[in-house]
């Protein structure tokens, strides 16, 4: 087959590469929507529960619907012991992607698969993929501190259930509430690279847990998740709300990205940012410590002011508080990029469920630029 290279985008930009009803971004109103319904809406009103069915089954759940989803959710808390030994032996110097990774595709031997050439999967049965990811990430922290397993309780949020799981002690409901909604803005992002690596996955018939992990595994690089990471190291760096002016002319001058600024879709602030916003006041303001809320509000106001005196607006993304946010919550940087996943597992499943349902295997065309055909040189004739 030809090349048409006037189709060449690196990077794929602009490119449609399948349609999809799972959720929609405006870029240029900053709006967000799950299917159909506005991201500060779900933020307000909805949970991380129901955020899952409505991404899995195309539509909000009606009571006794949620209230059975619920229980199923939750009934799949509990990781199996042999998962539970994975977690304890791996090593203390891997990063937990690489052990959520592997967990993926470890948990798909504890289910019993219906999926060859179905187009429905069975994700929706089982759940584990969206529900043990954070037991995993929760077991993860308490072995590295050397303490035990903390089994789940049923009657909790899956925020703050998995807080509980970390702590052993039960949050306090307004911190379940602000990690379960920070799971609700996570959760489904259209087309982005680790979305797209499971619909690229799902495409080959493989399973919905193999897909999962490839997307884990895309989501691990920098470029992609992570920046949240980076917004603390530049908080900590910066240390004080009076330095920021300095660290920003600086910055500036050396051409520094600024972490949490900026983004591919959004051209005015992230709509998942206001709420994250609020999440960093109320926790500063119930913790008594505004530090992290007044530095990166203060970068905020400069920042933006500059970049819009040069006539190049930039604003916040969804990463610029959440790491505030997880840090106040008593979460490590390590597992910044794993809430991230445990979140995200949701909107992959739907997209793999999509997928699915109207599957052509993704192969796209490259531009070679290669060596014209060329004779064979035998090894005595190639130099020395
Ligand atoms: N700090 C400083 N300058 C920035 C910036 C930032 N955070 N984000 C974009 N810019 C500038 C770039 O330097 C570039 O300027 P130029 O035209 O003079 O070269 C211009 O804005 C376009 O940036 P570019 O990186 O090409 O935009 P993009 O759409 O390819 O990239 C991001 C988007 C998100 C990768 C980019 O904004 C970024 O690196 N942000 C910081 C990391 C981050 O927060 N990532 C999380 C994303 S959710």
């Amino acid at each position: 087959m030809s090349v048409d290279t006037g189709t060449y985008s690196k990077g794929l930009e602009g490119i449609v590469a399948d349609e999809t009803t799972v959720s929609r971004i405006d870029g240029q109103k900053g709006k967000l929507y799950y299917r159909g319904y506005a991201i500060e809406d779900l933020a307000e009103h909805s949970d991380y529960e129901e955020v899952v069915y409505l991404l899995l089954y195309e539509d909000l759940p009606t009571g006794p619907e949620l209230e059975t989803w619920r229980k199923r959710m939750r009934a799949s808390r509990t990781i199996p012991a042999q998962i539970q030994e994975m977690v304890r032996a791996f090593p203390a110097s891997a990063h937990p992607m690489q052990l959520l990774q592997s967990a993926s595709a470890y948990l798909s031997s504890y289910v019993e698969h219906r999926i060859q050439h179905s187009p429905t999967c069975n994700c929706r049965d089982t759940l584990h993929q969206v529900v043990q990811t954070a037991s995993v990430v929760a077991a993860y922290l308490r072995f590295c501190e050397n303490k035990d397993y903390v089994p789940p309780r049923m009657d909790l949020s899956h925020g703050a259930n998995f807080l509980y799981m970390v702590r052993g002690t039960e949050p306090e409901d307004y911190e379940g509430r602000i990690m379960d909604t920070c799971l609700v803005l996570h959760a489904e992002h259209e087309f982005n690279a680790s979305t797209f690596t499971a619909r690229v996955v799902a495409s080959t018939l493989s399973t919905c847990y193999c897909s999962i992990s490839a997307a884990m595994g895309a989501l691990f690089g920098p470029l992609h998740g992570g920046a949240n990471e980076r917004v603390m190291e530049m908080v900590e760096e910066i240390g004080t709300r009076e330095r920021v002016g300095a660290w920003l002319d600086k910055a500036i001058a050396e051409k520094r990205k600024v972490m949490g600024m900026g983004h591919r879709e959004y051209k005015v602030k992230d709509p998942r940012s206001f709420v994250m916003e609020q999440f960093l006041e109320e926790l500063a303001e119930k913790k008594g410590d505004p530090r992290y809320y007044e530095i990166l509000k203060e970068i905020e106001k400069q920042f933006r002011s500059r970049m819009e005196e040069k006539g190049k607006p930039i604003y916040p993304n969804v990463d610029f508080f959440s790491g505030a946010v997880y840090t106040m919550l008593g979460l490590p940087r390590i597992v910044f990029t794993p809430i991230f996943a445990m979140a995200r597992v949701a909107g992959w499943l739907a997209h793999i469920l999509e997928q699915r349902k109207d599957n052509r295997i993704y192969r796209p065309e490259s531009l070679y630029k290669g060596p014209a055909p060329r004779p064979w040189i035998p090894i005595e004739k190639r130099g020395p």
